[in-house]
Order: structure tokens, then sequence, then C-alpha cells
């Protein structure tokens, strides 16, 4: 069974003391709570894993299992990327994750036998689907215990060592490591300096590899720096235009540089759930209004990028 401190290979040089270090409740006091939770889960045995829009294992089992593993995982709440369905029980996050998914699966194509990089990747919905994809291995990292913490907790039904959550922050990594996919998605717009953050993403991505960057944008021409909150969030730094992302990624180096798509967000997209009972996208916006945010912002809009690294 995957253990939540075993340590992904090949990765010379980066910061793997700092599992140890944040899996304990000396770092968050929620930790032993949730992992208490995941541990407390009754897994019994999957009788097979797809990789799907709904991230899936099909297990069979009675009513009174089933209640207590919904019961343990709620305690994990909130429950943002998905969906996932475990038997019976269909996990039905904030985020119909899979449709960010279908907007890339075409540009990804085929990643057999490729080696991803997920920045900020949650609880690692993505990285499920990259291996749907034909990826080897995807290395997340997001510093969300938490979400660190849901990912062990699947792992309890998937038990499978391609797909990796580590609790470290994109900053922290060195870049002794190189991959043939990059993403980074939904992370750039909370880093205080977005163009540093594009050269990391290509630092880290392999000489004939791809990048990915998934952001929220302005289709305005000037790029927003928001003084307060943005969607109620108060840490977006920049919602760049896509022209801007678009210059970023070719100075840091892409080439070949593509808008894969653009598209507002719904409020069916991205909305609270029995998984996810916090407030959502409908409370974010104008009510008379809901092309405005409620600080009289552009209503979120995401784009997705793609950048090669041939030099
Ligand atoms: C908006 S969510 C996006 C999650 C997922 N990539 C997606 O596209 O649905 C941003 C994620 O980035 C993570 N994050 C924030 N700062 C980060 C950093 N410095 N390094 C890596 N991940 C970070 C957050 O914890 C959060 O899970």
């Amino acid at each position: 069974m995957v253990d939540l401190y075993a340590l992904p290979t090949q990765l010379p040089g980066w910061p793997l003391h700092l599992i140890k270090e944040r899996f304990n409740s000396s770092y968050h006091g929620d930790f032993e709570r949730w992992r208490n939770a995941a541990e407390s889960l009754p897994v019994t045995s999957t009788e097979g894993c797809v990789y799907d829009d709904t991230v899936t294992a099909e297990m069979a089992c009675d009513q009174k299992t089933l209640d207590a593993i919904e019961l343990s995982l709620k305690q994990l709440h909130p429950w943002r990327k998905g969906p996932f369905r475990f038997g019976d029980l269909h996990i039905n996050t904030e985020w119909r994750s899979d449709w960010k998914w279908q907007r890339m699966r075409q540009t990804l194509g085929n990643l057999s036998g490729q080696r991803v990089l997920d920045i900020g990747c949650g609880n690692g919905y993505f990285g499920w689907r990259a291996l749907q994809a034909g990826a080897s291995e995807v290395i997340g990292i997001d510093p969300s215990i938490l979400f660190c913490i849901q990912h062990y907790a699947i792992q309890k039904f998937f038990n499978d060592e391609r797909n990796w959550v580590l609790p470290i922050k994109v900053q922290e990594l060195p870049i002794s490591v190189q991959f043939d996919l990059t993403l980074s998605m939904g992370v750039l717009y909370h880093r205080r300096d977005p163009v540093q953050h594009v050269r990391q993403l290509f630092d880290l991505t392999a000489m004939g590899g791809r990048g990915i960057l998934e952001t929220l944008v302005v289709t305005d021409a000037e790029s927003l720096y928001p003084s307060g909150r943005y969607a109620r969030m108060s840490n977006v730094w920049c919602v760049p235009s896509t022209n801007q992302v678009v210059d970023w990624m070719q100075q840091v180096g892409f080439n070949q540089v593509q808008i894969v798509d653009v598209t507002t967000t719904t409020v069916d997209e991205q909305r609270s759930t029995e998984w996810m009972h916090f407030g959502s996208l409908s409370g974010c916006l104008d009510d008379q209004d809901p092309s405005k945010t409620i600080e009289g912002h552009p209503a979120p809009v995401r784009a997705i990028f793609m950048g090669l690294r041939s030099s």
C-alpha cells in the first residue's frame, strides 16, 4: 500500500526532507486528524481503476462500508478537484476538472512514456488523467497539506505508485530534474512575480518537452493588477491578458506558443456541492451583471497556453 512518507525515486536534488517536515502536526495542526481520516478508510479490494472523466475505483461493497468511506472522506472537506467515484460513492467536487482536461486533451495527444510535473496539482486529479493518456509517471506538487492527504486517501483505492502529490512549493524546486510535460494550472495569478513563474515552468521542462500554462486571463488588451480582491480571492496579484501570457512564454524561451483554449468559467463548472459546501463562483459574481465579479472586475475567464522547449 502506498505510504504517506514514501519517497519517489529519480528526483536528484529535490528537497524531499520537506515531506517528513510537513506531514507533521507541528507543521499543520489538522494533520493528525486528516491522516487518521485517511487511515480509517475501510477499503477492502478494488476491482478495477478507470482514470476517466470521473476517476473511478470499481468495487463491490455493502451500504455500511460505503457509509463509512463517505464519513472518512467528508472529514477531508473541501473536495475541490475531481470528480471521483469509489464503488457507488460519487465525489461531486466543486470543480468539473474533467472539463478543463477535455479542453486540452487533444492538444496534449498521446503522453506515452512521458514524465509529467504538475505544479499546484491540488489532490492530483490531473495526474490520473495524464496516466490515462499514457504518461509513465506524474509528480504533483502542492503546498496544501489537506490536498496532499486527499491524494493519500485516493491512493487507498488505487495504490498506484505512478502518481505522486508532494507538499513542496514550486519555488523550492531545483531545476536538476526536467520533465517531458510540465503543467502549471491555476497557479500563475497566485504568484507575486508571474514572469519568474513562467521562467520556472520553462526551466523545469526538458529539451523537446512542452509546458502547459493555464490561468485566469482578461480578454482586454491590458492586464489587470487588482488592488484588492478578485472574485473574493485576496491572493490574486495579476490577471494577465492573453497576449501578455504569450509574450511572457516567448520571452523566457518557449517556442511555438499557442493559445489552446479560452473559456468563461460558468457556475456549472465551479459550484458548491455536498462535497464542497463553502461559497463558490456564483457568490463571487455581481447579482445584477454576472459578466462582472462582485468587485466590478471582468468575471473569470481562463485560458490554456502551450509552448515547446527547443533550446
Ligand atoms: C486554483 S488551484 C489549481 C489546482 C489545479 N492545478 C487545477 O488547475 O484545477 C491552485 C493550486 O496551487 C497551489 N499552489 C499555491 N501556491 C503554490 C506554489 N507556490 N507552488 C505550488 N503550488 C502552489 C494551491 O495550493 C492550489 O492547490
